[in-house]
């Protein structure tokens, strides 16, 4: 049976327990752990950085899913790498020079995603999609948690899984922003599920991590 991976956002957690939240995620069956990078200039917001980074990866061996909100990405892949990234996401929107990106995030050895606002068009990615581990769809504008999930967000994930089929490509596709149960249900080709609000601040997060695969798996083995 086809399950998603779930990836908790840790901007939703309390920074002055975040040892203690990533243990709670990690008991709860998180898969890997979203960390938000925000710059305040690609976003309206800024988050955490490399020092916290640091932490996280001493803490946890879970999989960091590292989605940078961040201008000249480039700048920063190899830094991040050395904190412990596995998986480095860019947004498509923040570089003239995608392809570079990927071929310098995979000359550090780690696998490469690439992140496209809700109004950019999966199609961007045609060509490049065989090259690259991962999509995020973002399903909300980016910048902040508990933001409410953007509907059309739910065909854009259709179409990537039929380009992906096309070109015979591998890449995750995963959704982020305003993910829930109920919102889940709508994204049965989704391979990851970061979900910040409803799985951190929920006060049982196995009971949140359980609900959304649940709902997930409903949805997918219906559709
Ligand atoms: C938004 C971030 C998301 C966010 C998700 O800019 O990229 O990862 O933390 O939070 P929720 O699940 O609360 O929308
Ligand atoms: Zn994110």
């Amino acid at each position: 049976m086809r399950k998603p991976i779930v990836a908790p956002s840790l901007l939703a957690a309390d920074f002055g327990q975040l040892a203690e939240e990533i243990r709670a995620l990690e008991a709860a069956g998180a898969d890997w752990l979203h960390c938000d990078i925000m710059d305040g200039v690609f976003v309206p917001n800024i988050s955490f950085g490399l020092p916290v980074m640091e932490s996280i990866r001493a803490t946890s061996h879970l999989p960091l899913d590292v989605h940078l909100m961040i201008v000249q990405p480039e700048r920063y892949l190899p830094a991040f790498a050395e904190v412990g990234a596995d998986i480095l996401t860019f947004h498509w929107e923040a570089t003239p020079h995608p392809d570079r990106l990927v071929r310098q995030i995979h000359a550090l050895g780690k696998r490469a995603g690439i992140a496209l606002n809700p109004a950019t068009p999966v199609e961007v990615l045609m060509d490049i999609l065989p090259e690259i581990d991962l999509v995020c769809l973002m399903s909300v504008n980016p910048g902040f948690g508990g933001q409410k999930f953007i509907p059309y967000v739910g065909h854009k994930v259709e179409r990537l899984a039929e380009l992906r089929l096309q070109a015979k490509a591998h890449a995750l596709i995963e959704v982020d922003g305003g993910v829930s149960p109920e919102t889940a249900s709508l994204l049965p080709r989704a391979d990851v599920l970061v979900a910040g609000s409803s799985i951190v601040k929920a006060p049982n997060k196995t009971q949140a991590i359980y609900e959304l695969r649940r709902a997930w798996i409903t949805a997918t083995h219906d559709a």
